[in-house]
């Protein structure tokens, strides 16, 4: 991994470069393009998940060439700054009906796989003519809950707690462009 060029390598927070506003801005163009021959003729409803997802969800539906429309869901879980319980509670609903849509669920990052089972069971109750996943970032864990993830912008490793585009600490570095390492990372990200 490469050092952040300055200003960010003088936050003493922030650490090592994890993916670069290159190689996101690439790979969201691929994703843009598989999502748009597969659902081809289906256009999806995006449904970004508050407030990780803003940013990529942003980005990755200018990148698909199909009429989607957009919701969004905010969620929240119980548990630590950095770690969920799997106890989630919805704090904004969709506004749109899922019966017979096909769904399309953006996520910031899949760490334990808790908040997406939840979200799956939830939004599977609504009946939607199909439902799969797109998240920028999957982490590797062993305590992982089965994935079955459509669309992975990328794998980082499990020691790794990541903030930027999109990705908080306390709120904090959602506005970065880029993908790093949160520095001062809890016990259990500290490798
Ligand atoms: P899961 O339920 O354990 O899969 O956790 C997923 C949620 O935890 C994500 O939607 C994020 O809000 C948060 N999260 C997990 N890992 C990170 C990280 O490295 N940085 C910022 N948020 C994270
Ligand atoms: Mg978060």
């Amino acid at each position: 991994m490469r050092r952040l060029p300055a200003p960010h390598d003088a936050n003493p927070e922030l650490g090592e470069l994890v993916i670069s506003e290159e190689q996101i801005r690439s790979r969201i163009a691929e994703l843009g393009r598989e999502i748009s021959a597969d659902y081809a003729g289906r256009p999806p409803l995006l449904v970004g998940v508050l407030k990780g997802a803003f940013v990529f969800m942003a980005d990755l539906c200018r990148a698909v060439d199909l009429p989607v429309e957009a919701d969004f869901m905010a969620v929240a879980s119980y548990g630590s700054a950095t770690r969920t319980s799997g106890v989630v509670r919805i704090v904004k609903d969709l506004d749109l009906d899922l019966t017979d849509r096909h769904v399309l669920l953006v996520e910031d990052i899949v760490d334990s796989g808790l908040t997406l089972s939840y979200l799956r069971r939830n939004l599977l109750a609504r009946e939607p003519a199909s439902l799969a996943v797109c998240s920028l970032l999957v982490r590797d864990a062993d305590d992982q809950e089965e994935l079955d993830l459509a669309y992975v912008g990328f794998r980082i490793p499990s020691g790794t707690f990541v903030v930027g585009y999109g990705l908080d600490v306390s709120e904090r570095y959602r506005n970065l462009p880029f993908v790093c390492a949160y520095a001062a990372s809890p016990p259990r990200f500290a490798s």
